[in-house]
């Protein structure tokens, strides 16, 4: 084939974006993905539970199926409203795991070899960890071209995988001479809330697998527990600077400005304008305030829902029935561009 530019992808805006059910949900989850996905819900976005991606590591069977109900009250109890979005578990859309092994098979082993997340998941235990864990950007990115979605709301943690789900897209295209086919996905990256940092190293990333409950706030906090961890969090004795460029050498000033502006969604320089001069002593009562009034309604919301497991699971079931919809078709025009069997006469209408 000649190499030229490849044709653009012309289909409708469609949004998507998931969540891992393998631990409590933390701040950093609901910055840099929850209250995104809520300010999209008009463009009716896709959002699933990621309980193929959780199994990359162990979970206890036993559990897996509440945390996966856990995760999509937490969806519902941010705002999103399951009559917009389509809210379901990833396994229950059975084209996902097809869709991904096909995509094992246009995606090059150099490809993976460059993924940051597998070198942090693995650790020094590479040749121990699953296969699935190293092959997880795959399935990513089938999770996205099989709705053939065009923005996907994500934390920065997750910018090299959308990378790859573009590559991918991009070598389907080529390889099957079919230009414009899937499009190549924008993240939705932007704004303070993008890369939450632990509360207790300004330096690491908040996270579910950090030991210490005190790096995070988790969704399911208390006001109480909401406060007393922020009223904890390190900082340094300087008061608040007027510019942003003076936050940079001071990482745990930084991410509580950040979290300060992402909570009450204005800019960080918004947020210096009002607090520069002054030293934590202020600053942490006035977070402190903004984070209890946004967090604990939706800590509140969670646990009422998590009590009716009936409900929940009547909003999966219809998020899955929504996105097969979808989701099949797709794969159905896949199974024929790489050309395998079908009845004959059974060609797509
Ligand atoms: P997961 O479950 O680790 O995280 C869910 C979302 O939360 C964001 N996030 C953060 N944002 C800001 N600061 C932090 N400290 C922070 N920690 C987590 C993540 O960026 C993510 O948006 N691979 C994904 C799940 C997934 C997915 C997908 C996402 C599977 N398939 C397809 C989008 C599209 C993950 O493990 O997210």
């Amino acid at each position: 084939m000649t190499e030229s530019t490849p044709a653009p992808y012309v289909g409708p805006t469609r949004v998507l974006s998931g969540i891992q059910p393998s631990g409590a949900l933390h701040l950093g989850n609901y910055l840099g993905a929850l209250i995104k996905f809520v300010a999209l819900q008009d463009q009716r976005p896709y959002l699933f539970v990621a309980d193929l991606h959780a199994i990359t590591v162990w979970q206890d069977p036993a559990k897996l199926a509440e945390q996966t109900r856990e995760i999509a009250a937490a969806y519902v109890a941010a705002g999103l409203d399951p009559a917009k979005a389509s809210i379901f578990p990833q396994s229950a859309v059975r084209a996902h795991a097809e869709l991904g092994w096909i995509f094992n098979c246009v995606a090059r082993l150099g490809w993976l070899d460059r993924m940051t997340q597998f070198k942090e998941k693995s650790g020094k235990h590479k040749e121990r960890s699953s296969v699935g864990l190293y092959t997880y950007p795959v399935l990513q990115a089938a999770d996205i071209l099989v709705y053939k979605a065009t923005h996907v709301p994500v934390g920065e943690d997750q910018k090299q995988h959308l990378e790859l789900t573009r590559d991918v897209a991009a070598k389907f295209n080529h390889d099957f001479a079919q230009p414009g086919f899937f499009p190549l996905p924008e993240p939705l990256i932007q704004g303070p809330g993008a890369r939450v940092m632990s509360l207790r190293d300004g330096t690491s990333k908040m996270s579910k697998s950090d030991p210490s409950d005190y790096s995070r706030i988790n969704l399911t906090d208390d006001a109480d527990a909401i406060a007393q961890k922020i009223r904890k969090a390190k900082t340094d004795p300087e008061p608040l600077p007027d510019n942003l460029e003076a936050l940079k050498a001071r990482p745990e000033a930084d991410n509580l400005v950040g979290i300060f502006a992402a909570l009450s969604g204005e800019t960080k320089e918004a947020v210096l304008a009002r607090f520069s001069g002054q030293g934590f002593g202020a600053f942490k009562p006035a977070l402190v305030e903004v984070a209890v009034e946004t967090l604990a309604p939706v800590g509140e919301r969670m646990r009422r829902l998590m009590q009716d497991p009936a409900e929940i699971d009547r909003i999966l079931a219809d998020g899955a029935q929504q996105a097969s919809e979808v989701a099949e078709p797709v794969l159905a025009e896949v199974r024929k561009i790489v050309g395998f069997w079908a009845p004959r006469g059974a060609g797509l209408a």
